[in-house]
């Protein structure tokens, strides 16, 4: 269906607390989801928890709880952190859910039946972190190549997926579909592993003695299944049960990840989705990893962000802000109080902030605090023209912009894109000197022009700052929700009503004094 959009998050882990990484891809989704509502689609976000697999059985032992207890009280984290965030998702799927698991057991009896999953004998060196199996070439001195942590050589009888015959489709499919794969680092990166390697068939059951937390397969009660088996299939089963209208929703036209789960995502997700023929979904996007003031974010370094707090003493929109605008969203960043106060002070409180707080000075001042008619003759002057066609017609205006940066997810080519043009209107209220102004006609197209200006730049922003765009736009009168506006009518330069008194607020970002500790 061409109106719909379906935009998943990776479900994250119910181990461990959530932290910056967690946030970063929910916002990222939350950014996207709500700029389609914006633009009319249909929309469906899906975030959620993984809550089967050794790592939530062993930090739930090591609390005293069973599995399910402590998933229930982790869950409760991520949904409140969300809220705090003020990400508005659809839907929020956790794999302990019954329907999760009776689409898990259908898809691998289906699997099963078409003769894709075979029983085998197999002998490898195991990571019990990352939950996998390592031949014996891929091993590095005893040690997982992807954590580095020691590995067990253990031998079972285990149920593969036969993933090994899916290879030269899937070099076929990635090659054809540039889109497919984002960023195009990505991209190339597991064509060449692809091109590069015999891709081994995927073991996705294991022995009940050794997990007994999984969901069990439905052709052997001695095994559960493989914890990413179950979790990659989350994408598909909430579709089933969690969105309203089941059959419009497959496939998702982006999951978002970050660049460590991309070989789950990219090979293992797309060979299922074959092997079941199902189609494959639009987009894969992984994003870049995030140190902190320089260094990897470790439990051990004691460095971990708590978002709670971030989002606490910046305010959430200034945290949403700083993820998109410091870095390339696929590239990595770092994280820093410094970078981020930095951030909060210049382009928060001097630039946006500045603008609204000096245009309804202006409103208040000269017209008594009530929004001007523009007259159309006076319409002539050269710098209100450039502000003006940063909004208008032509291709080049800024939403026709932004829409083009969607589609390849540049968030930070949005917000500096939103940062030139408010530039622009600062400039223009610096050359059009509306103090010094004696035309009351020139005056009033001015601060028009201005608080119009403003009207438009709170609409950019909503996706990526929606209480900000809220507060911008209830400053100026504007009642209503600004999520439920539409864009196609609203993002058009003249839809503020002259003749409404606006009602200005505190300043949006009071700036931050360096020196103090915030
Ligand atoms: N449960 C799996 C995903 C299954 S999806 C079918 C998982 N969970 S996780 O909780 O460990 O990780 C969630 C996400 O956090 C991953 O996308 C990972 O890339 C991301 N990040 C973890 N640390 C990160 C940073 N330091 N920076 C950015 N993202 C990072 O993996």
């Amino acid at each position: 269906m061409e109106n719909k959009f379906y935009v998943t998050t990776p479900i994250y882990y119910v181990n461990d607390v959530p932290h910056i990484g967690h946030v970063y891809t929910t916002v990222a989704a939350d950014i996207l989801a709500r700029y389609n509502r914006l633009r009319g689609r249909k929309v469906f976000f899906l975030t959620g928890t993984d809550e089967h697999g050794q790592k939530v059985e062993k930090a739930a032992k090591d609390k005293g709880l069973s599995p399910k207890e402590h998933a229930d009280l982790m869950v409760e984290n991520f949904k409140k952190l969300w809220v705090k965030l003020n990400i508005k998702y659809d839907a929020f799927i956790r794999t302990t859910d019954i329907e999760h698991k009776e689409v898990v057991k259908q898809v691998l009896q289906e699997l099963y039946n078409k003769g894709e999953i075979e029983k085998r004998l197999y002998s490898g060196w195991y990571c019990v972190p990352d939950e996998r199996f390592w031949t014996e070439k891929e091993v590095e001195e005893g040690k997982c190549p992807d954590c580095k942590r020691p590995v067990e050589k253990i031998t079972e009888e285990n149920y593969f997926f036969l993933m090994s015959k899916y290879q030269e489709r899937l070099i076929k499919y990635i090659e054809d579909n540039p889109y497919y794969i984002l960023p195009e680092t990505r991209r190339n990166e597991v064509l060449g592993f692809l091109k590069n390697n015999v891709l081994g068939d995927l073991c996705i059951s294991r022995p009940k003695q050794r997990l007994a937390w999984g969901v069990p397969l439905p052709f052997d009660d001695n095994f559960v299944t493989y914890v990413w088996f179950d979790a990659l299939t989350n994408y598909y089963s909430a579709t089933k049960y969690l969105a309203p209208d089941s059959d419009i929703w497959w496939p998702a036209d982006h999951h978002l990840i970050g660049k460590d789960i991309l070989t789950t995502h990219a090979i293992y997700w797309s060979a299922m989705l074959m092997a079941l023929d199902l189609p494959l979904p639009g987009n894969i996007f992984a994003h870049g990893w995030w140190t902190i003031e320089g260094k990897k974010m470790s439990k051990s370094l004691g460095n971990v962000v708590d978002p709670h707090d971030i989002a606490e003493r910046f305010g959430s929109d200034a945290f949403r802000y700083f993820l998109f605008r410091e870095v390339t969203f696929g590239l990595d960043g770092d994280f820093s109080e410094h970078a981020i106060t930095q951030r909060f002070n210049t382009d928060l409180a001097n630039d946006l902030g500045n603008l609204l707080s000096r245009s309804l000075t202006m409103v208040e001042k000269y017209r008594d605090g009530i929004i001007p008619s523009p007259v159309e003759e006076q319409d002539r002057e050269e710098l209100e023209k450039k502000v003006k066609a940063r909004f208008q017609g032509s291709e080049e205006n800024l939403f026709s912009k932004i829409d083009n940066h969607f589609k390849y997810l540049e968030f930070h080519n949005i917000l500096a894109l939103i940062w030139s043009v408010i530039n622009d209107v600062n400039e223009y209220i610096q050359n059009a000197a509306p103090w010094k102004e004696e035309d009351q006609d020139t005056l009033s197209n001015i601060l028009y022009t201005f608080v119009e200006s403003i009207r438009l730049i709170a609409i950019a922003l909503f996706p990526f700052m929606p209480d900000t765009a809220q507060k911008i736009y209830n400053q100026l009168s504007l009642e209503g929700d600004i999520s439920k506006l539409d864009l196609n009518k609203h993002a058009n330069w003249g839809i503020l009503r002259p003749g409404q008194k606006i009602s200005k607020g505190p300043a949006l970002f009071p700036r931050i004094d360096i020196k103090k500790k915030v």
